[in-house]
C-alpha cells in the first residue's frame, strides 16, 4: 500500500522532515537535490536524527557525534550498525513508500 509523504513540488534542497507511518519513524531529506528516506533513529543508540548535521554527504547525530557516510550508510568512527534506508516510491506529484 503507497503511503504519501510529501508533494513533489516541496522537495527543495534542505528540505527535512520527520514522519510516523505504521509505527516506524522516518526522516525524508534532500540531498544534492535527490530525495533520501531514513530511519529516523540513529544506529548508534536510537537518537531522532532530524536534528543531526548534515556536512556535504556525511550526516553527524547530535546525541554522541557519530558520523554516518550517506552514500553507503556506515558509520566513520564507531561500531554500529549502518543507517537504515528506505526505497521512495514515487505516485504522480507525491511521493511515499510501500508499507
Ligand atoms: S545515538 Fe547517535 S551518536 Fe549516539
Amino acid at each position: 500500500m503507497f503511503v504519501a509523504l510529501e508533494r513533489l513540488i516541496n522537495l527543495q534542497e534542505g528540505y527535512r522532515r520527520g514522519f510516523t507511518v505504521a509505527g516506524r519513524d522516518l526522516l525524508l531529506l534532500v540531498i544534492d537535490d535527490r530525495p533520501l528516506l531514513l530511519e529516523n533513529r540513529c544506529p548508534h543508540q536510537g537518537a531522532p536524527l532530524t536534528n543531526a548535521t548534515l556536512i556535504g554527504s556525511i550526516l553527524r547525530c547530535s546525541r554522541h557525534g557519530v558520523e554516518f557516510d550517506l552514500g553507503s550508510g556506515r558509520p566513520l568512527s564507531v561500531q554500529c550498525p549502518a543507517l537504515r534506508r528506505f526505497n521512495l516510491v514515487y505516485d504522480g506529484d507525491r511521493i511515499g513508500i510501500d508499507v
